[in-house]
């Protein structure tokens, strides 16, 4: 069997002097899959991502990416966050092509970079915002254009931590369809952080349910139907009860005599 794309393994953090943020974390993702961690605020989705981006150490366990351990940001894994986190002073172009330009093995000329370029931002329908600066963006605009400059260099796994939360919900279910419409083209492995059930249903191929204090991943389901999922609605449904099920036990781990959650 193929080694898996990312495999975590017993990873454990916590924040100096605090207890663990979470903990017996273990879970892989393969070459092309989507996986989602779902989990209430506050239980360490983000946190984990991170560590998983090599952005912040852990206390224990380890992350492998291609079987190799992984210490520190890959230029192979893009990332997305709930803040586009655009240059201000830079055009849609000049965003877009960043990650190309910190490039220092492989030095791409200045005619390769702008066809990279040109190509995601077609993929995401900005072309004719290219010469536009971020202050002239649409959320979602802006987005789409974050999303173009983590896929500049074609990354074989892409970490998104809450994408899309901060969109309205009609702008939030077409970045959800572009992300479907790029993947089943560019065929990414995709981590995504979120805590909109619907959304882990409609774009997961397995779902991890993270949850608990400390946290740890609480239950896995594999979404097989194909897209698009609307035509699978009974299914979805009936593992959507099983998710607020499972939620609402991990919730009663930490529920106070009065029911209030802690
Ligand atoms: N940089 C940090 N320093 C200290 N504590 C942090 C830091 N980042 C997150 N935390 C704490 O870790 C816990 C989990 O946060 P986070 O990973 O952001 O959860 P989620 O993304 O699931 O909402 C929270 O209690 C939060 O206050
Ligand atoms: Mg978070």
């Amino acid at each position: 069997m193929n080694t898996p794309l990312l495999q975590v393994n017993n990873l454990a953090k916590s924040y100096q002097g605090s207890r663990p943020v979470f903990a017996d974390i273990d879970f892989d993702v393969n070459a092309h899959e989507v996986v989602c961690l779902l989990g209430a605020s506050g239980c360490g989705k983000s946190s984990l991502l991170k560590a998983v981006a090599g952005l912040h150490p852990v206390d224990n366990g380890e992350i492998l990416f291609r079987g190799k351990p992984l210490h520190k940001p890959d230029a192979r894994i893009g990332l997305v966050f709930q803040d586009p986190c655009l240059l201000p002073w830079l055009t849609v172009q000049q965003n877009a092509a960043f990650p190309l330009t910190l490039q220092c093995e492989t030095k791409l000329s200045q005619t390769e970079v702008q066809a990279r370029t040109e190509t995601v931002l077609q993929w995401v329908g900005l072309q004719s915002f290219a010469d536009a600066y971020p202050d002239r963006l649409s959320g979602g605009m802006a987005q789409r254009a974050a999303l173009a400059r983590a896929l500049v260099k074609n990354p074989d796994l892409l970490l998104m931590d809450e994408p899309f939360s901060a969109l309205d919900a009609i702008t939030r279910f077409n970045m959800q369809q572009l992300l479907l419409k790029l993947l089943a083209h560019r065929r990414n492995a995709v981590l995504l952080v979120t805590h909109d059930i619907d959304e882990a249903l409609i774009l997961s191929d397995r779902i991890l349910l993270m949850g608990g204090s400390p946290g740890h991943i609480v239950h896995e389901w594999r979404i097989p139907m194909p897209q698009p999922r609307a035509k699978h609605l009974h299914e979805l449904i009936e593992i959507r009860m099983d998710i607020l099920e499972r939620l609402s036990d991990v919730a009663g781990e930490h529920l106070l005599p009065n029911g209030v959650v802690t």
